[in-house]
């Protein structure tokens, strides 16, 4: 029997599609509703209480609306700030997207990693939590960026940017007291790996980038293991507020399978 249920994403805008993708390459036989709150974009500015009132009253109504199999909160802002909140309202399994500290930590071999996030991730308790648990032997330093989220927007937009506008991003990890060490980066913000190119050339030296992506993949096909999947799989991206889709976001939408769009 098909089960027609989608597999729901969400993030503050285009960044869960660093998640979408190796999710969709692992599991294509899924169907995908993936949202982008762009009427509450950018998150990483906002404060605590924000985010902790928006996320689970949202993903309640988007529930209501979609009936998914299992929720993916792909923003790290909205994870490491509501994630018990969002799994104690809503009654099927919730993976969220948490930094990378983990990995980062198992192949760093100066044992100095960097985190790259929003400004509200890096300062988390969650941050400390998984730096003390599987980094205590490394330096974890950490830098937020609203231009990186914007840079990463405006890319699948269609506007590209110089390398200028990254350096100048990196810096502000690389250059702190011992971020010359640091040979592995975190990228803790989903819509970081959709400019991870951009991020390798810009960047003074050879630097890994790890991001939380195919884990959720590989989690989410754990999850959903035995599970039957819809007769034909589809894919729609639903704002929450009116949005100018031009050509070169919606290939980018359509590339990772979401050729309908709607709006909330
Ligand atoms: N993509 C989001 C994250 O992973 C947040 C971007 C933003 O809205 O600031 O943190």
């Amino acid at each position: 029997m098909a089960d027609e249920r989608p597999i729901l994403m969400f993030d503050s805008g285009v960044g869960g599609l660093s998640v979408l993708a190796p999710t969709r390459a692992l599991l294509p036989q899924a169907s995908y509703i993936y949202v982008a709150d762009n009427g509450g974009f950018p998150y990483g500015i906002r404060s605590e209480g924000e985010i902790a009132a928006r996320v689970p009253a949202l993903l309640g109504r988007l529930v209501e609306r979609h009936h998914p199999r299992l929720v993916v909160i792909a923003c790290n802002t909205a994870s490491t700030i509501a994630l018990a909140a969002v799994r104690a309202a809503l009654d099927l399994p919730v993976v969220g997207t948490v930094p990378a500290i983990k990995p980062a930590a198992e192949q760093s071999h100066s044992r100095a990693i960097g985190v790259l996030g929003t400004d509200a991730t890096v300062r988390q308790p969650y941050v400390d939590d998984l730096s003390a648990r599987f980094a205590a032997d490394c330096i974890v330093l950490r830098h937020g960026s609203a231009r990186l989220v914007e840079l990463a927007e405006a890319k699948l937009r269609g506007e590209a940017a110089g390398l200028d506008a990254y350096r100048e991003v990196l810096s502000g990890l690389l250059d702190q007291p011992e971020g010359n060490r640091i040979d592995t980066v975190v990228l803790a913000c989903t819509h970081f790996p959709l400019v991870a190119d951009e991020l390798a050339a810009a960047a003074p030296r050879q630097l890994s980038f790890v991001d939380g992506g195919p884990g959720i993949a590989r989690r989410v096909a754990h999850l959903t293991d035995g599970q039957d999947w819809p007769e034909t799989a589809s894919g729609e991206a639903v704002f929450t507020a009116p949005v100018e889709i031009g050509d070169a976001l919606r290939a980018a939408l359509i590339e990772r399978g979401l050729g309908r769009i709607s709006i909330l």
